[in-house]
């Protein structure tokens, strides 16, 4: 059986999904901190399968312990945390809290357990800053200036040294660049009500639940002066964990992998593909830069390639035409 740690949420859901479509059993653990119980039933909705479900916090241990007492989990795929480099620096310690304290406990009760295998979603935003472009896994890492990112450098040490303390653990550290889309049913999506991010932020917009688009920026050295991302569907990022974890499997140890697309688009482009697509000028009102966000980067993804035999297949029309789909099933529910 398999953990999955903030299996309601985004990213975690979909790997739900598609674990539950290999017919592995799952059982999900959640607080919903960031997501709802609707989740829950969605995944079974497109998976026709059911999954075993503990709401609780990471960082209560006895909880974690009676989740494990109960089941054989033979990997963690771990989610759950808080992932929002803005907020971060608003509230720094529930971020190292509950991005750090909750691995310690989750490591420490896998530990307890004898379970050895863990896929782990850490953030491009390790990398710091200043790096030539696309960004390569075995970049020397400038320690980065938010408290999310320096919660995911943290805990990607804290894995290495775990490892170096007990070589049975093996682990799959994926550094993601910036998921976006959904499922294609479009009943699942990036939570977007509170959402700091780009893509949640243009859906709001198009809800009519704000009065123009925010543009963090305009003055960046980039082609038109936004920023630049690397954005990446989510069904190919999940893509990425199953083949990461095959390998973890084989070839034990700590391995490190960017997930991204290898391409970088403004904030300007990616307005103008939701208006192409959604056929509606947006209202855009330039703002000040965001704190902590960087100008440009993207993704050199080419060790997954060659390593786990990973490529993304989906494009950013298909990106953003999953969104709209989940846009349109938010609409029919009236959320
Ligand atoms: P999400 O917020 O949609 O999902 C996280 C889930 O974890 C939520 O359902 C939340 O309720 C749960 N959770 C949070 N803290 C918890 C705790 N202490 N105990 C139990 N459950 C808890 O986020 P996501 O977009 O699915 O991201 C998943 C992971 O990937 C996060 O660790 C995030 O930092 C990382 N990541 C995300 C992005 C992105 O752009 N979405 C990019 C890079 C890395
Ligand atoms: N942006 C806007 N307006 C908005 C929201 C965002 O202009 O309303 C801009 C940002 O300034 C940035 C770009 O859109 O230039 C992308 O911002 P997001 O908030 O969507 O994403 P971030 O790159 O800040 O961070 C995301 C995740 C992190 C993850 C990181 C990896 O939130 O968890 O990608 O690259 F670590």
């Amino acid at each position: 059986m398999i953990l999955v740690t903030g299996g309601c949420g985004y990213i975690g859901s979909h790997c739900v999904i598609s674990l539950l479509n290999q017919n592995k059993k799952v059982a999900v653990i959640d607080n919903f901190v960031n997501s709802d119980k609707s989740v829950l039933k969605k995944i079974n909705l497109i998976s026709k399968k059911n999954i075993l479900f503990y709401e609780g916090d990471l960082r209560q241990k006895s909880f974690l312990s009676d989740v494990f007492n109960k089941h054989n989990f033979e990997t963690v795929f771990h989610f759950a945390g808080l992932k929002s480099l803005s907020e971060s620096y608003k509230n720094p310690l529930e971020y190292f809290s509950a991005n750090i304290n909750s691995t310690i406990n989750l490591l420490q009760t896998m530990q307890k357990y004898k379970v050895y295998n863990l896929i782990f979603s850490s953030s491009a935003t390790v990398y710091g800053k200043d790096h030539p472009l696309p960004w390569t896994e075995n970049i020397k890492l400038k320690f980065p200036e938010s408290p999310y990112a320096q919660s995911k450098v943290f805990i990607e040490n804290l894995l290495l040294k775990y490892y170096q303390s007990d070589m049975n653990f093996k682990v799959g550290i994926l550094r993601y660049f910036n998921p976006i889309g959904c499922h294609s049913s479009g009943l699942i999506g990036d939570r977007i009500d509170g959402s700091t991010n780009l893509i949640p932020s243009i859906m709001l917009y198009l809800l009519g639940k704000k009065p123009y688009l925010p543009i963090y920026g305009n003055d960046y050295k980039t082609k038109d002066g936004s920023g630049i991302r690397d954005y990446i569907h989510v069904d190919d990022l999940v893509n990425g964990h199953i083949g990461a974890l095959k390998y973890i499997i084989e070839k034990k140890g700590v391995h490190i992998w960017n997930l991204g697309s290898g391409k970088g688009y403004s904030v300007f482009q990616i307005v103008s593909k939701f208006e192409e697509h959604y056929k509606k000028r947006i209202f855009k009102k330039v703002m000040p830069r965001r704190e902590g966000d960087l100008s440009e980067y993207w993704a050199d993804i080419s060790k997954a390639g060659k390593e786990l035999n990973w490529s993304p297949s989906l494009d950013i029309d298909k990106m953003i035409l999953d969104s709209l789909n989940h846009l349109k099933k938010l609409k029919e529910a009236n959320l």
